[in-house]
């Protein structure tokens, strides 16, 4: 099954510490006390994931099925303009975050679920498994083969609830949900980076999530990019730093960036 590559602030730390010890090994090996203190940082930071996924609860058979399908499935680029480029295994929330979507969609009593970037439908299963056999969620996906693939796997899970996935730019479906009689009581956003802050604030402006609803948006750390300072952020990180800039100043909500996996911010509608 494939690899994946660190991408999170603390396994990315983790792989440079390990770097750094196997690159300098003859320097190091002169230094030893230097050599100790570097390998207890890699493990204090290469530690972090593996205890926490020991100590949080299991992922369904569904869910682990999910999960090896798309290790094994080619994301490979194709050449079409109608296919998202840049898909890759490592996009999957994964069983730390799964589980941690699963007990907020749980703590909420949500009904009605809005997800924002479904990829192979992890976090979009991972929140179904949650909701009541009445429940509904709305899945937005740009890509039709992740689209294709979500729906599948979804399909053949045990679920009670209704899940459904909406193929396009999620703007666009959200524009289309905006007369709905029934605001969200959740909204996850896992998409495009630079479009994080249209979304909520075109949610908050039509009122498609209800007072007291929960956004949880992923990756509001992207890779540590939007707090080191060594030069030019990348696309995707201007992006969060833009959203993380807006959230911290909209009003409307009231919000915390918790430093889970790749960041992870609640906000919730206050008025
Ligand atoms: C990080 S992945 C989502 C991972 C998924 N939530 C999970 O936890 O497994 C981001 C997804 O957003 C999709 N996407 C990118 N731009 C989009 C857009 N404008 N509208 C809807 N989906 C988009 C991509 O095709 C990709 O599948």
């Amino acid at each position: 099954m494939k690899q994946l590559r660190p991408i999170t602030p603390i396994t990315i730390l983790a792989a440079e510490l390990g770097e750094i010890i196997t690159d300098n090994a003859k320097e190091l090996s002169s230094n030893p006390e230097i050599l100790r203190r570097l390998k207890r940082c890699k493990d204090l930071a290469g530690g972090l994931d593996p205890y926490i996924e020991r100590h949080t609860s299991a992922e369904s058979d569904d869910l682990r099925r999910l999960n090896e399908a798309t290790l094994s499935f080619d994301w490979d680029d194709r050449d079409e303009d109608t296919y998202v480029k840049g898909l890759e295994a490592e996009m999957l929330s994964g069983h730390v975050e799964g589980q941690f979507l699963k007990i907020l969609v749980s703590i909420t009593n949500a009904k009605r679920v809005l997800e924002i970037g479904v990829f192979s439908g992890y976090s979009a299963l991972a929140m179904a498994e949650a909701l009541p056999s009445d429940g509904e969620l709305v899945a937005c996906e740009l890509d039709p083969r992740a689209a294709d693939f979500a729906e599948r796997h979804i399909g053949a899970a045990h679920l009670n609830c209704d899940v459904s996935v909406k193929i396009g730019k999620a703007i666009d479906t959200i524009a289309k949900l905006k007369d709905s009689a029934h605001p969200f009581d959740l909204v996850f956003i896992d998409a495009d980076k630079p479009s994080y802050k249209d979304y909520v604030k075109t949610i908050l402006d039509y009122g498609l999530i209800k007072i007291g609803g929960l956004f949880v948006v992923d990756n509001t750390l992207l890779q540590g990019e939007v707090y080191i300072e060594d030069g030019d952020m990348s696309t995707p990180a201007a992006g969060i730093h833009e959203f993380n800039e807006y959230l911290t100043n909209e009003p409307r909500v009231t919000q915390v960036l918790i430093p889970l996996r790749d960041g992870v911010t609640l906000a919730q509608r206050i008025i």
